[in-house]
Parts: C-alpha cells; structure tokens; sequence
C-alpha cells in the first residue's frame, strides 16, 4: 500500500469527515472510557467554576482519532464558554494568534490543534498570554523599539498533538492539566459504535458490533469509520442483515486482519522482518525502506503495533517481536534474537 493509504488512516475523505463530525460525543455520557482522564477534567472544570475562573490550560496527546478534539469541545460546553479552533500551522505570525486572543470572551477556549507545530515565534507570543494574560507588543525597530503590554481576558488554551516530543519544555511547563489519551478497549469500542449505529439508524447485533471493534485498532476513529463501511457494504448488496458474512467481506475487502492490522502494518512488520531480519533496524532507514514520513510511521502505525506487542522500540531501533512473527506466520531464524 503507498504513502495515500497511510495517510487516510490520519484524514478521512470530507463525506467521511461530515460523518465523524455528525457521530462526535456531544455530551460526557457519550464520551466513553479513559475515566481517569474524564474524572480529573471534572475536578478541574468544577474547581474552576467555583471560583469563577477560567479553566486551567490543559494539554491534550496521544495517537490520532482518539477524542482529543472532542474533549475539548466537552469541556468548553461544561464550563459554558465558546470555543475558538486554529490550529499550529494555521497560526503564522504573532499578529495572527494576537488577533484571536484579542477578539476572544473572558472564560472562552482556543483549541490549538497540532500545537507542536507553531512556529517559534507565535510560540514564545503564547508564553505570557498563558502565564500572565497578556500580550507583548514590540513598536518600532532597533534601539528605539518598546514592548507594550496588552491585557487579554482570561483564556484557556487547550492544545492537542500527536507528537508530545516535540513541544518544548517551556511552552509544555504552561499546561496546568496534562493528558495522555490511550488507546481503548473492544468493550468501549463496542459501546462507541452501538451509539453510533443508534444515531445512524442502523442495526447491528452484539456478536458484530464486537467483531467491529476488535479490528479498530483501539481507535474510535476508526471504529466509526468500520461501521460506515460495513453500512456501506450492506447498502450495496440490498440488505439490512447485517451478519458474520457480511463482515467478513467487508473487512477482505479493506484487507484488515483479524487484529485490525491492515496493508501497512502488515508491511512494516515483513518489511523487518524480510529486509533486517528483524531488526533492530533505525528509523530512517525503515522510513527509507518504505518510502513513508518518520511522523506517519512513529504517529500513527507504530503506536498501535507497539501496544499489541508486535513492535518494540530499543535504542539501537526498531524491533519485531516473536508474536508478530506468529501472527504473520513467518519462521524465527535461530540466528535471530528476538524479544
Ligand atoms: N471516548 C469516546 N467516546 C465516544 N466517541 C469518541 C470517543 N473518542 C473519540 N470519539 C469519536 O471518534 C471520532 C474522532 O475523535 P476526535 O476527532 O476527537 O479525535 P482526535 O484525538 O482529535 O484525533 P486527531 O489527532 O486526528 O485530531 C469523533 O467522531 C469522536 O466523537
Ligand atoms: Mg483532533
């Protein structure tokens, strides 16, 4: 599979996306799992209306599709404020990111998507609009220039990325709240998409819901995203049934296996496993070898992989474990050491 197909595991196509967003947790009742994160943005949204203050800036990661945007419109919804979107490449110059900051309501949320992607300056702009609610203003140019000081309302910024190892130690140090977001369960999986095939219109039992979640790759982007494809199959052959047969169709059709890997996965792992017997194999060497971005591989298929335990990261690279061997039903030459 090539580099589009990889990517289409991060974007979806507009129709795909209208979906996602029509099927988006609107309440905290539907925002199932991760309790331990749910339960402390509570705390943290409950103390600050009490004490009539904004939010505290909470910083929001983990691998893509698993409800980073969606917790930050659940918690501008509960503390009652409007929440502004941009995201880091969207904001280019300090002017930018001061006309936002300027124009938004006292208690409001700016939601920075990609936030590890700002540049430097817009960055270092953000550093005392987090800490002291304000802006720095340079007038004019070389000796003559003055910083002028801005008051803003008091704001919360909520960021989210994909790649927390890029965001700077200042700009990181600024979140009151930190979260990292794992992947879910078959079982929360299953509750996401029986909601969702609820709002859909759509029937599908216990057996095959389950059966959908299990290849969601803990996802529930991903999950959501099955369901349609299974609706979709079950469209195009007439039917309403929507039985073992007809996911099994489905899930040949997008060559996903019964771990939910799917032709990219599989790939990476064969390729070790083929080429560097294995590994440990570097990562640019492997990106090389697969013609794919370091970020792709390390954002969104390495993640998943590691957490199966069919991939591990050492510090002389990347490794494949004996149970992807397994999996894949590839012999271990005794030659290999494996994990
Ligand atoms: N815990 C959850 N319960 C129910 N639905 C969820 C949950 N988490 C995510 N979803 C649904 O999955 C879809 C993707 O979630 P979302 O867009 O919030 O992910 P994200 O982490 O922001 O992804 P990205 O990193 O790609 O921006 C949405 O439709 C959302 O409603
Ligand atoms: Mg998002």
């Amino acid at each position: 599979m090539n580099k589009t197909n990889n990517q289409e595991k991060i974007t979806s196509s507009p129709e795909e996306e209208i979906l996602i967003n029509t099927l988006r947790a609107s309440a905290w009742n539907e925002f199932i799992g991760q309790t331990k994160i749910k339960k402390s943005l509570h705390v943290a949204i409950s103390a600050a209306k009490k004490r009539a203050e904004s939010m505290e800036h909470t910083l929001l990661y983990g691998p893509p599709g698993l409800g980073k945007t969606t917790l930050a419109h659940l918690i501008a919804k509960e503390m009652g404020v409007n929440i502004r979107i941009t995201s880091g490449p969207a904001v280019e110059r300090a002017g930018d990111l001061a006309s936002i900051l300027t124009n938004l309501e006292p208690h409001d949320v700016l939601f920075i998507d990609e936030i590890h992607r700002l540049n430097k300056v817009v960055e270092e702009t953000l550093y005392p609009a987090m800490e002291d609610f304000a802006l720095d203003i340079i007038i004019g140019k070389g000796p003559a220039a003055k910083t002028l000081r801005l008051d803003l309302p008091h704001i919360t910024i909520i960021g989210a990325t994909t790649r927390i190892g890029l965001i700077s130690n200042p700009l990181r140090d600024r979140f009151g709240v930190i979260h990292r977001l794992s992947f879910y369960t078959p079982e929360d999986l299953g509750v996401i998409i029986s909601q969702a095939s609820k709002k859909l219109n759509f029937k599908i039992g216990e057996q095959e819901t389950l059966e959908l979640a299990k290849r969601a790759r803990g996802t529930p982007r991903i999950a959501l995203r099955l369901l349609k494809r299974v609706r979709d199959m079950a469209e195009f052959q007439n039917t309403s049934i929507i039985n073992q047969r007809l996911l099994q169709e489905t899930f040949e059709l997008l060559e996903i296996d019964p771990l939910g890997l799917d032709d990219s996965d599989r790939r990476l792992l064969l390729t070790i496993i083929d080429k560097f017997s294995g590994g440990p194999v570097g990562i640019e060497t492997l990106a090389a070898t697969l013609s794919e971005d370091i970020g792709t591989l390390e954002e969104v298929i390495e993640p998943y992989l590691m957490q199966i335990g069919f991939l591990e990261r050492t510090p002389r690279g990347r490794k494949v474990t004996k149970n992807a061997y397994d999996h894949l039903g590839k012999k271990v030459h005794s030659q290999q050491q494996l994990l």
